[in-house]
């Protein structure tokens, strides 16, 4: 699958919750993903590749603007927790090895190709808009553990035994996934969003900057 049109937008209906939207925005980039049978060599590499050099350096700093837009005590506690799990157990290390295991470190052409689209979501996440960047981290942490088995099955067919990285991020934690989202409506109820207020603003970069990993040919 390699454009545009093979990704489908879900629609936002009247009376879609923030967590149904999401959860569609996530399904519809998972039904994107090419067999990995099907993918050479290095369009398996150049995938771990492009993941890498986005993930490594800037989920903490992701997390940490979410940290910084936060308000309530529910959600800042909540993040806290992650914080301190990617600092103590030294994810971005996790990430290292897996990329490197894998034969897939990022080159000048792997980093360019997702440059503009991560520069789109490193500025929004600075402009610290607390609604919209709670519902951009909650999409991210349901995206990547229903996206860990893909990575690994790349990984795998690249040569790779090193599974920590996609083993740690690949565990579905509902009881986590739903304390984020009740996170998310304690702020919307201490703040709600002026109306007019794209929710999803954070989603939708962040959607754009996953397909220009899996799907380069579509930039
Ligand atoms: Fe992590």
């Amino acid at each position: 699958m390699s454009s545009a049109a093979s990704v489908q937008t879900c629609n936002l209906v009247e009376g879609t919750s923030i967590q149904e939207h999401v959860i569609c925005v996530a399904d519809e980039i998972l039904a994107s993903l090419p067999n990995p049978e099907g993918l050479s060599p290095e369009q398996r590499r150049g995938m771990i590749a492009r993941y890498s050099a986005v993930l490594e350096g800037n989920f903490i700093y992701w997390m940490t603007g979410a940290l910084l837009s936060a308000k309530t005590e529910e959600a800042r506690s909540k993040i806290l927790e992650n914080l301190y799990e990617e600092v103590r157990d030294c994810h971005p290390g996790m990430l290292r090895r897996f990329t490197l295991a894998a034969h897939a470190l990022p080159t000048d052409s792997d980093a360019s190709m997702v440059y503009n689209d991560l520069a789109n979501v490193r500025l929004f996440v600075g402009r610290l808009s607390t609604v919209p960047m709670l519902v951009m981290m909650a999409f991210f942490e349901g995206w990547i553990q229903r996206f860990m088995p893909y990575l690994a099955e790349l990984a795998q067919r690249q040569g790779s035994k090193e599974m920590e990285y996609t083993d740690v991020h690949g565990v579905c934690d509902i009881t986590h996934t739903e304390e984020l989202f009740r996170a998310l409506a304690a702020e919307i109820a201490l703040d709600p969003p002026e109306p007019g207020t794209n929710l999803y603003e954070g989603v939708d970069l962040l959607r754009t900057l996953i397909l220009s990993i899996l799907h380069p040919a579509m930039n």
